[in-house]
């Protein structure tokens, strides 16, 4: 732990333009600096820092926080080596902390490690090993890029080696790739006698090793355990090779396998990633979404391969990604879909709506009524998922052609759904702008200082914020009690579309809330009761107008009554 006097000082010392700028080309821009996003792929600069509030937001991808959020987010390093790296940086000592990570010594070490073994495996590349990799293939070129090497059969032939260049057994165990005997003293190599591809992290360090046996053997493939240095779901295959393709295009593809990365990368496709066989994590989505803006998805064509892209696809656009799917043909990877038949298998990609509704087609025998209207209702509920009219129409259109019926009846079936929904959601949540407005004000004097959110506190409640958003905040803002809210929760907060409303409240900031915070306050707070009270009278109103026509005159007295005592 650090003590909260330290992190104080960092923040205070610390400059968020000279920080990001190592990173971003900033652009003076009136009292903001503007640049382009690290974190999203766009044309033009959206991301913007705030050198008086020290504060960072993307109007474009949402991303947004403070000095340390920003080194977690881009270094993807917690808040204790954060708080370290800015120590170092501003000159602020941090004598007596212990960072909660593994120390620099040993990751060094391990990565270390790591180089060294990816030499020996290259220097071990043997005859019969390279002859399967251009069987399947793959260039001597290809070899070369990827790193690809062999690790030969016998006990414990890299542990020598690692031992002979100053390892020690106990780094070299950490490292994973030599085990402990069971019976005896020592350690033996994890690989043997497989092809070895090493994993890289996006600046290029070897984390990790994939081997694969060349024949029948199983596992077929055996992988690098976890480590201080590699966490398995962290990581794409391939992304310190592609990551410039990406940004160029904006667009990743993303495969499962090893060698499903490979062949296309040799054939020219360069913009592609490898989740490696498991379920596609969170932590792979936002490494992605910091390096292009679409996916298109191309895994196994078998039943696993299909589940997993409706899987992914809900995760990808979770993360506001758009997304593609390729599905091939007669093949049942990718790596044997530009074997057999060229890039061009990759030419058609087509969106996840089409792939979404075409799958649940399949699934209905649209000759049986009953099955039928399944398929209708599985369509609709697809439809419903994709928030633009346009694209959600034209899809319909499609829909509506496979399944051979009318566009309006299926439009309209959806249109009976939606409408249900945005008619309970204005009643829940359209007031008048003013009221927003008011909101959101109150909510960036709350995040100003202690005093401010102590008095806004004592009026409301976060109940009394009418829009998702806004109440969720207050909640949160509300529990807290830290001297600087904002900088608290741009901080701590783990909802990135919370934290992202934060920066964005801020960076927003009306010119006019700065000289009049307590006048502002106290019309915001008579704005949202007002609004409170006119939503009852409405009520009331209502009520009376109900009991009246049942000519249920007691019930009109009452109501009167509580109308009179709101209105007064
Ligand atoms: N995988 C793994 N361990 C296994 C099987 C698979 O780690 N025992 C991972 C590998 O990253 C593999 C990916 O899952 O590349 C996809 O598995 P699969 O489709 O079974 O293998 P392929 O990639 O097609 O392997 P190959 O082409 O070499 O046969
Ligand atoms: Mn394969």
């Amino acid at each position: 732990m650090i003590a909260k006097e330290k992190i104080e000082e960092i923040r205070d010392k610390s400059d968020i333009v000279s920080v990001i700028s190592e990173y971003v080309p900033l652009k003076k821009r009136g009292r903001n600096f503007l640049g382009p996003c690290p974190f999203h792929s766009e044309k033009d600069p959206s991301f913007t820092v705030s050198p008086e509030k020290q504060i960072f937001h993307c109007f474009g991808c949402n991303e947004g926080g403070n000095v340390f959020s920003f080194l977690m987010k881009i270094e993807n390093i917690n808040f204790i080596q954060a708080a370290i790296e800015l120590g170092a940086k501003f000159g602020v000592d941090l004598p007596e902390i212990k960072s909660t990570g593994p120390s620099k010594d040993e990751t060094d070490k391990l990565y270390q490690v790591m180089s060294l073994a990816a030499q020996f495996y290259r220097e071990n590349l043997s005859q019969p090993a390279r002859e399967y990799l251009n069987k399947r293939g793959i260039t001597d070129e290809t070899i070369k890029t990827f790193s690809l090497g062999f690790a030969p059969a016998g006990w414990d032939n890299l542990f020598k080696y690692l031992v002979s260049r100053g390892v020690s057994p106990s780094v070299a165990a950490k490292s994973g790739l030599v085990l402990p005997r069971d019976q005896q003293e020592g350690y033996y190599d994890r690989f043997r006698e497989r092809i070895i591809i090493p994993i890289l992290d996006q600046r290029g360090r070897t984390i990790a090793f994939g081997g694969r046996g060349m024949g029948s053997e199983e596992p077929k493939y055996l992988n690098s355990p976890d480590t201080p240095i590699y966490s398995k779901g962290k990581n794409l295959f391939g992304l310190s090779l592609s990551k410039a393709s990406l940004k160029e295009k904006g667009n990743a593809l993303l495969v499962e396998g090893y060698f499903d990365l490979i062949t296309p990368y040799q054939a020219g496709i360069t913009n592609i990633v490898a989740s490696l066989g498991t379920a596609l994590t969170p932590e792979q989505c936002k490494l992605l979404v910091r390096h292009c803006s679409s996916v298109t998805l191309a895994f196994d064509t078998d039943t696993a391969g299909g589940i997993a892209t409706e899987r992914s696809i809900k995760l990808l656009r979770d993360n506001h990604l758009t997304v593609k799917v390729i599905t091939f043909d007669k093949v049942k990877d990718p790596d044997e879909a530009i074997r057999k038949q060229g890039v061009a298998a990759f030419a058609s990609p087509v969106s996840y709506l089409e792939f979404r509704l075409k799958r649940v087609l399949a699934k209905h025998d649209l000759s049986d009524i009953e099955s039928k209207a399944a398929a209708i209702k599985g369509v609709t509920e697809i439809l419903a998922t994709e928030k633009d009219k346009y694209i959600r129409k034209e899809y319909a259109k499609l829909a509506a052609s496979l399944l051979k019926v009318d566009i309006n009846e299926l439009l309209q079936g959806q249109f009976y759904a939606r409408q249900g929904f945005s008619r309970e959601s204005r009643q829940v949540r359209k007031p008048a702008a003013k009221i927003v407005e008011a909101e959101k004000n109150l909510l960036l004097l709350s995040l100003q200082n202690k005093e401010l959110l102590a008095e806004v506190k004592s009026v409301l409640s976060a109940a009394d914020f009418t829009q998702s958003e806004t109440s969720a905040l207050a909640k949160i803002v509300f529990e807290n009690d830290s001297e600087q809210p904002a900088h608290y929760l741009l901080e701590n907060l783990t909802d990135e579309k919370l934290k992202g409303f934060v920066s964005q409240l801020l960076m927003n900031e009306p010119e006019a809330l700065v000289g009049r915070k307590n006048e502002i306050l106290q019309d915001c707070v008579a704005t949202v009761k007002g609004h409170q009270s006119s939503g009852k009278i409405a009520q009331l109103k209502q009520k009376i107008a109900e009991a009246e026509k049942q000519e249920d005159f007691g019930q009109v007295t009452e109501l009167l009554n509580q109308l009179k005592s709101e209105i007064s």
